[in-house]
């Protein structure tokens, strides 16, 4: 086990319904460390370049469209063996494959809009988070 971090998105639909608190519940419970967090409308461009390894794919512009129709939150977690851990706190992508319980069964609304990202891989999460965040904008806990 080692301590990793990881990034995450709450997505607009979901800042939409006013559940922000009740997702940061969650993972709060779960034992992840929120290092830093912010709110920002993600405009089209950093969108595209967000998500550019599904340019190619059919829902692209469905995913585009998704994570800019409003507010997003995104955060920074940091926990043991954090990346996996959070993969499985949310859930599948599709909500309908999600296990009860998890935040993409309790809050997703379809495979699109299903409140949340995160990180699939260390790579993909170094990636992502130096995307958003500076370094003096991340604040590590002391454990
Ligand atoms: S894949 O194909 O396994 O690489 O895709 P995945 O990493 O699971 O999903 C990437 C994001 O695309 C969204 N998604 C979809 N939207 C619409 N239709 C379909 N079929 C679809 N499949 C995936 C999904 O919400 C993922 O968003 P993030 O932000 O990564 O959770």
């Amino acid at each position: 086990m080692m301590i990793e971090r990881t990034f995450s998105i709450i997505k607009p639909h979901a800042v939409a319904k006013n559940i922000i608190g009740a997702i940061l519940n969650v993972l709060e419970h779960a034992g992840f460390k929120i290092i830093a967090v912010k709110m920002l409308h993600i405009s089209l461009e950093q969108a595209a370049e967000f998500y550019s390894e599904h340019k190619e794919k059919p829902f692209f512009e469905e995913v585009i469209q998704c994570i800019t129709s409003g507010p997003a939150i995104i955060f920074i977690l940091e926990k043991n063996n954090a990346i996996q851990h959070f993969r499985d706190l949310i859930g599948a992508t599709n909500p309908k494959n999600a296990i009860a319980g998890t935040i993409r069964a309790k809050y997703a609304t379809n495979i699109t809009e299903n409140a949340i990202h995160g990180s699939d891989s260390a790579v993909s999460a170094r990636r992502e988070m130096t995307y958003f965040f500076q370094d003096h904008e991340i604040f590590p806990q002391f454990w």
